[in-house]
């Protein structure tokens, strides 16, 4: 049958990092702090509600759940856009907004879905890349957008997997270039450093601006699959044009609501993530690595000869971490202070 396939899937595996069962899980930059037993119940009692209504298809624009999300962001619901994990919004802007015989353009290493979206929509993605210690300045971003002329720019911040929120002046330097869409993938938003501001901020200035979101990481919420934009009402509408019908399940916008209703007690852990993620910064850089800056809840650090022969080795050890395919670095999640224990010991084995 694979000689059916379209000729540019011919060959390639699936994205996906490894389901391993092991005692310390930090390769998904998941939130492995439990759900709290308020928002638990709270989800419980919303999708019991919602169970004998299902005979009936769901709020195909899922007008309030896009509320909810609108006024934790301090936008209008018109302003804001719903869909089954921030992939799923992605895949959504690509179909809208690039699509066959257009283009988009990245800065890798970040968000290795990007290029994937784009192969599964049909667009041509062009990898503008980074310096040598992975780092963007805007004068080499608006360079790569005047020689590429992208419909789309997928700007990554923080990024993944390096960690690092992007400078506004980068945003503002491409958006500058009124050239075709620009979206900031914001997924781990919540997660940056003091003083680091979103380009939320840059909204309402900028019509050709998406910024995208998701409940998969603060909020503690990846199983519910629920991601989320911000953009002008025009690009919200456009949505409209290429989302499957009802593509929100009645069940996920029902849990959604509800978990957002206690959002200050799901983004009650984000501080303490945030901290283990300072101390695992500092650890490693006591211990001799390199390690990345980081405003997400991830770290990248390195540099090793070998990072599988590394990956191994701390997988022996009960941790799993991520080699995303970055010679000599590995990614490791933040989690809590006992799996940080864990992997800071497991490093320690590793000198
Ligand atoms: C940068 C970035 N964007 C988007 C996503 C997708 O998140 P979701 O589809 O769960 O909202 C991820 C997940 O790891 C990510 O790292």
């Amino acid at each position: 049958m694979s000689d059916l396939l379209r000729e540019e899937l011919k060959g390639r595996t699936a994205y996906g990092a490894p389901q391993l069962d092991v005692p310390v899980r930090l390769n998904t930059n998941e939130n492995s702090y439990p759900l709290p037993e308020a928002v638990a119940a709270a989800v419980e009692k919303a999708l019991s509600d919602e169970v004998r209504g299902l005979i009936r298809y769901p709020d195909r624009d899922a007008v309030a759940l896009r509320a909810d999300l609108a006024a934790y962001l301090g936008l209008t619901v018109e302003q804001v856009w719903a869909a089954n994990g921030s992939n799923e919004i992605q895949q959504q802007l690509l179909q809208a907004f690039a699509g066959a015989g257009r283009k988009a353009l990245g800065f890798g290493p970040a968000y290795s879905m990007h290029p994937l979206l784009c192969l599964g929509t049909a667009t041509s993605w062009i990898d503008g890349g980074r310096g040598p210690d992975f780092e963007l300045t805007a004068d080499y971003a608006v360079e790569q957008i005047r020689l590429h002329r992208p419909d789309v720019t997928l700007l990554c911040s923080p990024n993944n997997p390096t960690g690092t929120a992007l400078t506004l002046d980068i945003a503002e330097a491409v958006l500058a270039q009124k050239q075709g869409l620009v979206v900031v993938d914001e997924a781990y938003a919540e997660f940056r450093r003091e003083g680091t501001p979103s380009a939320l901020t840059l909204l309402e200035s900028h019509p050709n601006l998406v910024v995208t979101r998701t409940m998969s990481k603060a909020f503690a919420f990846a199983g519910a699959r629920v991601g989320y934009m911000a953009a002008h009402p025009e690009i919200v509408e456009a949505m409209q044009l290429v989302r499957l019908p009802y593509h929100l399940s009645a069940l996920t916008q029902a849990a959604a609501r509800a978990a957002l209703a206690h959002a200050d007690v799901l983004l009650g852990t984000v501080e303490a993530i945030k901290q283990q993620r300072d101390l695992i910064v500092s650890s490693l850089r006591e211990m001799g690595w390199q390690v990345a800056e980081s405003d997400a809840n991830f770290v990248l650090f390195g540099r090793f000869a070998d990072q599988r022969a590394v990956w191994r080795q701390l997988l022996d050890q009960g941790v799993l971490v991520r080699d995303v395919g970055l010679d000599g670095w590995l990614r490791v999640t933040a989690g809590n202070a006992e799996e940080t224990a864990a992997f800071l010991k497991a490093m320690e084995e590793i000198r």
